[in-house]
């Protein structure tokens, strides 16, 4: 087990729908550690240097266009393997594929706007933890209760 940080950022769509609590709930019940968190608006020029792996892709306009189009809650969460575990309560990509019990699965009907991003690994975790977040707005904290969840 290693702790880990993942950069965790809810999408425009789950303001709209007023459910940023409930995902968050599912997120924090896991025993998962919120360490930053801010609301915010995504511009393009971010929006794409996030997203630049998927720059060639189809789906990239419609994707990079979502993503701008209103606030998103943007988070660091730490944990045991965070990265892993975030991926897991998220479900997969494919709206499709998402089973019930993910976020995904429970809350998206269609893959481009499937409400949550998580990082996909330790690495693209750090990088996006620095695109969105100075080092001072993440906070590191103890609770006293690790290893009890
Ligand atoms: N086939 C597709 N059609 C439409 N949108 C897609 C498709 N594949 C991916 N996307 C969108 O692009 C985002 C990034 O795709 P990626 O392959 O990185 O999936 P992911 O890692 O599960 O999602 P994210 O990076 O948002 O956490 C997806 O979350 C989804 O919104
Ligand atoms: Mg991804």
């Amino acid at each position: 087990m290693a702790i880990e940080r993942t950069y965790v950022m809810l999408k425009p769509g789950v303001m709209q729908r007023r459910v940023a609590g409930e995902i968050l709930s599912r997120i924090e019940k896991k025993g998962l550690k919120i360490v930053a968190m801010k609301l915010m608006n995504i511009g393009r020029e971010l929006a794409e240097t996030h997203y630049a792996e998927h720059r060639e892709k189809p789906f990239f306009g419609e994707l990079a266009g979502y993503i701008t189009s209103g606030p998103v809650l943007a988070m660091v969460i730490e944990g045991d393997n965070a990265v892993a575990a975030v991926r897991r309560l998220c479900g997969a990509t494919k709206v499709d594929d998402a089973l019930p019990g993910t976020i995904r699965g429970d809350y998206a009907m269609h893959t481009g706007m499937n409400i949550i991003h998580a990082s996909d690994a330790v690495a693209s975790a750090e990088r996006e933890i620095a695109l969105y977040f100075k080092k001072d707005e993440i906070i590191s904290w103890k609770d006293g209760n690790e290893g009890w969840i």
